[in-house]
């Protein structure tokens, strides 16, 4: 029974201190953002991005022979679009934003990682050369379902 009780008070500290950490994250994450957004960065009403262009037709549009541009949301706890597929050798822009909170859009196997904020408009640009299925994970804790937020990338 004491054996019990003390592993009941390691669980206890480890919450707490996890609880901690996610107040010290979201804190800074606050502060930062208040101290200043990066200036080359655009801004979005995040309450209105259903209605703002691009936001307002998210999706995957063939922009050149070789080159995509893709519009996409992050919210809780979700790509869209989701499952994009391109041809090998494509240059993809990505033009993302938030609708809720900072999500995170790392894809694996390549140099991708951006922090997708709501109220800016986050672009970046990538070439897939290899074909095969890339993951695309949110890497910023964003609430219960952050761990499920996931998609792919295909490359043909
Ligand atoms: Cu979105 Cu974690």
């Amino acid at each position: 029974m004491k054996m019990m009780h003390k592993d009941e008070k390691i669980w206890l500290t480890l919450s707490f201190g996890m609880i901690m950490i996610f107040m010290l994250v979201t804190g800074y994450q606050t502060f930062a953002l208040e101290m200043g957004p990066p200036s080359n960065m655009e801004t979005i009403d995040p309450q209105k991005v259903d209605q703002t262009p691009p936001f307002d037709n998210p999706g995957i549009k063939q922009i050149g022979e070789n080159e995509y541009e893709v519009v996409m949301t992050l919210q809780i706890f979700s790509f869209t679009p989701a499952n994009i597929e391109v041809p090998a050798g494509s240059t993809v822009h990505f033009i993302m934003t938030s609708k809720d909170v900072t999500h995170g859009f790392q894809v694996a196997g390549t140099n991708l990682n951006a922090m997708v904020m709501p109220g800016h408009i986050q672009r970046i640009t990538q070439k897939f050369d290899k074909a095969g299925e890339y993951l695309v994970l949110c890497n910023e804790y964003c609430g219960a379902g952050h761990q499920l937020m996931g998609t792919t990338i295909t490359v043909k």
